[in-house]
């Protein structure tokens, strides 16, 4: 679903050759077009993920290129490139339909920041339309394994508070399911055609989280070149999902306040009210009780966010549900990997069973998913799992998780050494690594995500 074919459209001939350059090392598939009747022509015949638009080019100009290409191909996606003094007539040109703009003269970087960002977009997309195909929220709600009388309790009690507007208050240890609760309400509910919108309040920075959540005006401080809008009306009418809430500081804490009790806000730097129903659903692996003794959380907002308190019990609270969960992964990990699942032997299983599972269901799925691409031609044996009992007999549980993610890191290492190899040209790196471009740069793409979430990590824990 992400992109791969890609249209560049500029009048411009070294404008054009230098963006289909940076796009084919880049491993996509590209044409280009000198004029808006090429461009269109191409459209139409070929049908393009992504399409690159210089807004000023004679004879039809990118205005009018953007809502034929919308009339004749809506899926595909147009970027505008624009001059800066132009940036109003982009702005204006997205409300056509137009995804973003792009200002010239950009850099390779800032190309794969848009790209990277329609993919986030696009596979956001596909999880929606997973959850809205058929909207019996039940047969969704069986891929969420359980026998657990705990568990039934919960969901029982998501299909009742689903229709109302209360704001729900997600608890539970990482890795138990929370954002599955939540995306479990809003598809539950009547707002589930409308936008379910997630930030991860522990992933930005104080003036980043103000702005991602109430959006800003042009000028509204240094950088802040174009209008933003942010996730509070995305999600209008729909639900917002705010994961990790105890990590937000006093003076975001004062504005959710606001927000919550009278469903208004202006964006940073802006005068206009803006007037707002969503749904929120607040996570967190903190104890927030504690927070509001410590005195960093305020007590206000807590009752506020806590109207319907859901606690999730760890995993082994639950153990009845361990092998249901470990078939289930390891049925899904044998597919993805085209090998038959093998059996697993009473022996292993009990072992599962009693493990303590630190990192809960989480940790069970990157554990199963190792076993099965390590693909042990005798079906899965307990040496498999050793690892988990040395730090389980020990008692070790925080080594774990970066048990289960060592295939990662070495798979990472591999990938980054052959783009050395390759001088960065991806697509000969995924010829070498027998891979897909299109994987190659989804790789990359969760990289590139994870050490920015690591290092705003590191500038908010800095900040405390
Ligand atoms: N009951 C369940 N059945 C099947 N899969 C589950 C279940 N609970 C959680 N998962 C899977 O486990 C993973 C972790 O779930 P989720 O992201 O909802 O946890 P979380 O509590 O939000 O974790 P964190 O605190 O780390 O954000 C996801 O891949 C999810 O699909
Ligand atoms: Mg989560």
């Amino acid at each position: 679903m992400s992109v791969e074919k890609v249209l560049v459209v500029d009048d411009d001939l070294l404008g054009r050759e230098y963006l289909s350059e940076t796009l084919t090392r880049n491993g996509y598939e590209v044409t280009s077009a000198c004029d808006g009747l090429q461009a269109l022509a191409s459209v139409s015949k070929d049908g393009y993920d992504l399409v690159f638009l210089d807004m000023k080019m004679p004879g039809i100009c990118g205005m009018e290129v953007l809502e034929k290409i919308k009339t004749i191909s809506p899926e595909t996606v147009v970027v505008l490139m624009t001059a800066y003094g132009t940036i109003e007539t982009a702005v204006e040109a997205m409300k056509k339909g137009a995804y973003d703009y792009i200002i010239k003269p950009f850099s390779p970087d800032q190309v794969e920041l848009v790209i990277a960002r329609i993919n986030e977009r696009q596979q956001l997309i596909v999880e929606n339309k997973y959850w809205r195909s058929n909207s019996n929220i039940d047969e969704k709600m069986n891929s969420v394994f359980t026998k657990n009388s705990k568990m039934f309790q919960i969901y029982e009690q998501i299909k009742k508070i689903a229709q109302s507007k209360a704001s729900v208050l997600v608890q539970g240890e990482s890795g138990t399911g929370k954002e599955l609760v939540a995306r479990a309400i809003h598809f539950h509910s009547h707002r589930y055609e409308r936008p379910f919108i997630r930030v991860n309040c522990a992933a930005l920075t104080e003036t980043l989280l103000e702005s991602e959540l109430f959006g800003h005006e042009r000028g509204a401080y240094t950088g802040a070149i174009s209008k933003h809008v942010g996730r509070f009306e995305l999600a209008n009418e729909g639900t917002l999902l705010l994961d990790e809430i105890s990590e937000i500081s006093p003076n975001i804490q004062a504005k959710l306040l606001r927000v919550l009790e009278e469903e208004e806000f202006e964006r940073v730097g802006g005068e206009k009210t803006i007037k707002i129903d969503v749904r929120i659903v607040a996570t967190t692996n903190r104890d927030l009780v504690e927070e509001i003794q410590k005195g960093t959380f305020r007590e206000d907002l807590y009752y506020r966010l806590n109207v319907v308190p859901i606690c999730l019990p760890p995993l082994r609270e639950r153990r009845e549900d361990i092998p249901l969960l470990v078939n289930y992964y390891l049925k899904k990990y044998s597919l993805e990997n085209n090998t038959i699942a093998k059996s697993m032997d009473t022996e292993t299983m009990d072992y599962l069973c009693q493990y303590h599972w630190p990192g809960n269901v989480r940790e069970l799925k990157n554990v199963i998913q190792r076993a099965v691409v390590m693909n042990f031609p005798n079906g899965l044996q307990l040496e498999q799992f050793n690892d988990l009992f040395i730090h389980h007999d020990t008692k070790k549980s925080e080594g774990l998780l970066t048990d289960g993610k060592a295939i990662e890191d070495v798979e990472r290492d591999l990938i980054y050494s052959t783009l050395e190899k390759t001088n960065g040209n991806k697509t000969r790196a995924a010829e070498l690594l027998k891979i897909t471009t299109r994987t190659l740069r989804n790789k990359l793409n969760k990289y590139d995500a994870a050490d920015r979430c690591s290092h705003q990590r590191e500038t908010i824990s800095c900040v405390k």
